[in-house]
């Protein structure tokens, strides 16, 4: 069956074929890729045999004879695009990474191991989009598989630490030359706080890289991610509790998710203090056991100095789909309520995997 990729040079869809290749998909399909600017050229793609002549990612007619797409290109392309084709009554599967359709009624956010049930429904009924959910939103829910499959959670906070890749390449790039900046700055062997002085007039200096971060990030946090609901909420913090509930589905209570999102200078890890209050108190290696045998990916780091420092490491998790949990603890307060500390990687569970995995089932019920 052929697919229609979009956006597969981007960071997402450059993960997405890493993995597909990885995974053997192509074996199951046969991929037609689009571009927005180079239509008509031929072109190699590693990994897999022989040339593909790229096609016009705008020309809706030769979109429309795909009967499956999957964008990577962002939400702009999504809005425009995805609606003009199902004006012209193109009725294909499709697949994206971006948040436009989220929310739409008659769309799936993806997240299979979490609401695999949920898909196989959509699918069945009729349903042809099928969206991947937010970084933070899939790998929270991942990270609390065991508990949340049980339904014990009444709330979640969720404090991220958000990696610059969830905010683009452009911004991955600025975080690494504002770290050169600052490091040219510095003098060696001067006292820290002569260099903290020289650092800090660097940052400040009119002419330090910041277009894409808008202040700086490396040396320092941004506690503001996505635009500003005007309700105190950020974007980001609003899709922390509205994703996950339309993740879970409509067979459970609505989950309270709180929290407060915040980039952070790691590139391409995400992390997350997580506090949530159960039903009632549990034993706290009941509540680890549960959380470390729910899926294929997490895993319970001991919550111990050097087990954290090994387990929870932003340079190790980087690039894998682990998800490790630790810092696991019960509030002396009130044993209902735990702490967690969750890793994971952007890119992968929190963006190309979900789509990958979802792209497999899709073409086990149209074959
Ligand atoms: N919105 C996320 C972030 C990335 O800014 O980190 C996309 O899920």
């Amino acid at each position: 069956m052929k697919v229609g990729f979009v956006g597969w040079r981007g960071m997402v869809g450059s993960v997405l074929l890493q993995r597909m290749r990885e995974c053997g998909d192509f074996e199951l399909l046969e991929p037609v890729f689009f571009s927005t600017s180079q239509a008509s050229k031929t072109q190699t793609i590693e990994g897999l045999d022989g040339s593909f002549v790229l096609k016009d990612a705008v020309h809706l007619e030769g979109l429309a004879q795909l009967p499956i797409i999957l964008s990577c290109q962002g939400g702009e392309y999504t809005k425009t695009v995805h609606r003009a084709l199902r004006e012209i009554g193109w009725d294909g599967y499709w697949l994206d990474a971006s948040s436009t359709l989220r929310m739409q009624g008659n769309a799936i956010v993806v997240l299979d191991p979490i609401n695999q049930d949920r898909i196989a429904w959509g699918l069945k009924n009729g349903v042809k989009d099928y969206i991947g959910g937010n970084c933070t939103v899939s790998l929270m829910l991942l990270a609390l598989h065991g508990i949340l499959k049980e339904g014990l959670i009444d709330w979640i906070s969720s404090m991220t630490y958000q990696a610059a890749s969830g905010a683009g390449a452009q911004a991955m790039k600025e975080l690494l030359s504002q770290m050169g900046k600052l490091s040219e700055s510095a003098i060696s062997d001067e006292p820290a706080l002569d260099m903290e002085r020289r650092v800090r007039s660097t940052m400040l200096s009119n002419d330090f890289p910041q277009n894409v971060t808008q202040v700086p990030l490396a040396g320092g946090v941004i506690p503001w991610i996505d635009s500003d609901l005007g309700n105190g909420r950020s974007r980001e913090e609003w899709k922390g509790e509205v994703e996950a509930n339309k993740i879970l589905g409509w067979k459970t209570e609505p989950l309270k998710v709180e929290g407060i999102c915040v980039r952070v200078g790691t590139f391409r890890c995400h992390g997350q203090a997580l506090i949530f209050k159960l039903n009632k108190a549990y034993d706290l290696q009941d509540v680890g056991a549960m959380l470390d045998s729910a899926n294929d990916w997490v895993q319970l780091v001991n919550n111990d100095k050097e087990s954290t420092l090994a387990g929870l490491s932003t340079a190790k998790v980087s690039g894998s789909l682990n998800i490790p949990v630790g810092r696991l603890r019960q509030f002396s307060s009130d044993k209902s309520i735990y702490s967690a500390f969750t890793l994971g990687d952007q890119l992968l569970w929190g963006a190309a995997e979900p789509l990958r995995r979802a792209l497999g089932i899709v073409l086990r019920y149209a074959k």
